[in-house]
């Protein structure tokens, strides 16, 4: 299991989808990414990855308990999970809370490069957290990586579900400690993490007023079939998360300079179960974060979700690109690449992404104010 900076994430991401993104995406969009945009920004600050981290951020760990869903005794096994909190603009109890909801990768390099909510904390008071998932960085269950990553019965956990019940367990604990249990709270995430973000609000609403979701393909797990036409295409290739619920249904097609490759669904399981010991459930994110039509589900369920997206990243075809309802908002610049919004702003940056940020505080600003009008939200129940 890799876990590589956030940033070469995006990178690393971006190559992977290099291909997709000359086949089957561009195949959807007729869009060509340019690679020179990503690395115009790690040209322009070479600095960031090595940069010391700020002295504002202080460490915590929380006794996460290993699985949510059941009552066997291993279930109640508790592994350290890491977080790391910044004090220094939050007006304390009442104040708001943003809270960056890791991805497939240790914080460590997030704190580096994420800077969507040190950018924006002093405007919303806000108390920064940031939350490390389940099985990187040191927040590893089992003791170490190694025992972690022996079986599937001790990577059985390691799934997109447990990481957002992680998360909301998190957040009720530092709400508790600090007595800020009115605090709203808006998650963030990018990519994997947009999802974790928007599928948060979806499932925990009681605790995230409102999400952003930077980059998130969410609408890949559309119409997931049996026989898929196109066949899969896994993202994150020999990553277990592809093997379990992640399966994602890129598509490429036989209309492209390529040869046609449809990703043959029952190799790719065998390739599961030889490497991992588990069998592929790809109807589960659609049954468990809503249907076939997502965003149907979203339209009559969801509320205070920014989509946000740069249309030359080749995963903004699984973006939603439309507004859905009045707190259901696309964010999206023609200009823009994969998670650039929540990257650390810089004097440099073009107009068209201050303006992209400066439309996701606003309405961030704006679910803030509702919240705080509700005369309810202020009582002690
Ligand atoms: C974490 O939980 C375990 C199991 O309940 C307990 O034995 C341990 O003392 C807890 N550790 C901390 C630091 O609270
Ligand atoms: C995983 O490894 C442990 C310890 O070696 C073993 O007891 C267990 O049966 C293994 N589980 C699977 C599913 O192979
Ligand atoms: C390409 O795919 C389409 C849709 O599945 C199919 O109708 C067509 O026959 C295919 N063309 C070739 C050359 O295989
Ligand atoms: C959705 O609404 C927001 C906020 O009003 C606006 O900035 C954005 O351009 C809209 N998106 C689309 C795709 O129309």
């Amino acid at each position: 299991m890799k876990s590589p900076s956030f940033l070469l994430q995006c990178l690393q991401i971006f190559s992977i989808t290099i291909l997709l993104a000359v086949s089957s995406v561009a195949a959807i969009q007729r869009r060509t990414p340019r690679l020179s945009t990503i690395r115009g920004v790690t040209l322009k600050h070479p600095e960031i990855l090595s940069a010391p981290l700020s002295e504002d951020l202080q460490t915590f760990y929380y006794n996460q308990t290993l699985d949510h869903f059941n009552y066997k005794p291993q279930s109640y096994i508790k592994f350290k999970q890491r977080y790391v909190m910044n004090f220094k603009y939050w007006g304390g109890p009442n104040a708001p809370i943003l809270a960056y909801l890791g991805a497939e990768e240790s914080i460590d390099d997030d704190l580096r490069v994420v800077g969507f909510l040190n950018d924006n904390a002093r405007g919303f008071k806000a108390l920064q957290i940031y939350i490390e998932h389940r099985y990187y960085g040191q927040s590893i269950p089992f003791g170490s990586r190694e025992e972690a990553m022996r079986n599937a019965s001790t990577f059985g956990y390691f799934n997109s579900a447990q990481a957002i019940a992680d998360y909301a367990e998190i957040l009720l604990h530092i709400k508790k400690k600090l007595h800020a249990q009115q605090s709203p709270v808006i998650v963030i995430g990018a990519s994997y993490g947009g999802m974790l973000a928007a599928w948060f609000r979806l499932k925990y609403p009681h605790i995230a007023v409102g999400a952003l979701a930077s980059s998130a393909p969410i609408l890949y797990f559309l119409n997931i079939k049996l026989t898929p036409p196109g066949g899969y295409y896994s993202v994150v290739s020999n990553d277990f998360k592809t093997c379990s619920e992640m399966v994602m249904p890129f598509e490429i097609r036989n209309d492209t300079m390529f040869p046609s490759k449809p990703f043959d669904l029952k190799r790719f399981e065998d390739g599961c179960m030889s490497t991992y010991g588990v069998r592929p459930r790809p109807h589960w994110v659609t049954s468990y974060y809503g249907g076939n039509d997502i965003k149907l589900v979203l339209r009559r369920f969801g509320s205070n979700i920014i989509f946000s997206n740069g249309l030359k990243d080749p995963f903004s075809s699984g973006g939603v690109l439309e507004n859905l309802s009045e707190s259901l908002l696309a964010v999206s610049t023609k200009n823009g690449f994969h998670c650039l919004d929540i990257i650390i702003s810089s004097e440099s940056d073009p107009k068209w992404l201050v303006e992209q940020r400066s439309m996701e505080v606003k309405i961030i600003k704006r679910w803030l104010a509702k919240y705080y009008r509700d005369p309810k939200a202020l009582t002690k129940l």
